[in-house]
């Protein structure tokens, strides 16, 4: 994908986050999330490209826009594969709270894969370049915690490890805690604390547990993007899910995925802040003009950059 449209992409996350920007601390996820769907809906459909949605709101049935199969784009120009969390954190958006981000992931067809995510929840083990290729999700907590202890040269209760607080994630808290590891507990938003599992600097050094499969396939770009590694297996509610995981996932839907199952070739990943975190500020207003940091990250070129833009946002976004 070359450099202009990974900036046309760029405008794409900026523009969900300054669209549900204005619900931060609203109280009302829905609207925050609708605010960030039309947002990047709207600039999608500028694009000159023939996209279609791979991981998105949900089914066709269930969600009016950015459903999986939506066709986006003006139709003309490059096939291009699009796996979007308009916002990921609609509590975090809606509560004021830290680390909602609007995020995408895509690929020109044919030079990169992006895997079409199911909508159901997804076990996940992420972790940075010096630990890929050393961890195994299907080992303990405590013994994949030694082996990223040894890879990255520290002592075990040097190490911290993010998860969902979640009464299902009781037991594997207890793991990593009886291992000798510190644990970070999030409300929300595990996409942004793998985002920092992959940054040597950002105090985390790996994620685990049981989060949204979506948000894992828009996140496994990200993890090919820094050298990282990811892995996954889908975990599933109903029959109904399994029976729609069947129709959409290639190679048997209870494998370990990969990082290159889940993202592989030439893909890139965009990340805007929408309210500050640990990985980007969130949006902020001056006189007439709003502020955005947002992170972009190419395979191919194995480059990651920090964009901050100032928008002259009167004149472009309708509130
Ligand atoms: P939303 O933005 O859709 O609300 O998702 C937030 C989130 O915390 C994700 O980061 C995470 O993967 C998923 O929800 C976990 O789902 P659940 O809240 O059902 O445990």
């Amino acid at each position: 994908m070359n450099r202009n449209r990974q900036l046309d992409f760029l405008a794409v996350t900026e523009a969900a986050a300054l669209s549900s920007a204005r619900w931060v601390g609203k109280g009302d996820r829905n609207s925050a999330d609708q605010a960030a769907c039309e947002g990047m809906r709207r600039t999608l459909g500028s694009m000159e490209m023939d996209g279609t949605i791979v991981i998105g709101e949900g089914e066709r049935d269930e969600a009016p826009m950015l459903y999986i199969g939506e066709k986006v784009g003006t139709g003309e120009g490059p096939v291009i594969q699009i796996a979007v969390d308009p916002l990921e954190g609609t509590n975090l958006c809606a509560n004021g709270t830290p680390n909602a981000i609007a995020v995408l992931a895509a690929c020109v067809e044919g030079e990169g894969h992006l895997m079409h995510a199911p909508d159901c929840y997804m076990d996940k083990l992420v972790v940075g370049a010096e630990c890929a290729g050393v961890v195994d999700i299907t080992l303990p907590a405590k013994v994949n915690i030694r082996l990223m202890a040894k890879a990255l040269g520290k002592d075990v209760d040097e190490l911290i490890i993010g998860m969902l607080d979640r009464p299902r994630h009781e037991k594997l808290i207890q793991e990593v805690r009886d291992a000798g590891a510190r644990v970070h507990l999030i409300p929300d938003g595990d996409l942004s604390v793998a985002i920092a599992a992959l940054d040597p600097d950002a105090g985390v050094d790996g994620l685990v547990g049981i989060g949204g499969a979506p948000e894992g396939g828009v996140f496994a770009a990200a993890t090919l993007c820094c050298g990282g590694e990811m892995q996954a297996k889908l975990v599933f509610t109903s029959d109904e899910q399994r029976e729609r995981a069947e129709k959409m996932v290639d190679g048997g839907i209870d494998r370990v995925f990969r990082t290159e199952d889940l993202a592989s070739g030439n893909v890139i990943f965009a990340a805007t802040g929408i309210t500050s975190g640990d990985l980007l500020k969130g949006v902020r207003y001056r006189r007439g003009f709003a502020l955005t940091e947002s992170i972009i990250m190419r395979s191919g070129e194995g480059t990651i950059r920090r964009i901050e833009t100032i928008h002259r946002y009167a004149e472009r976004y309708e509130y």
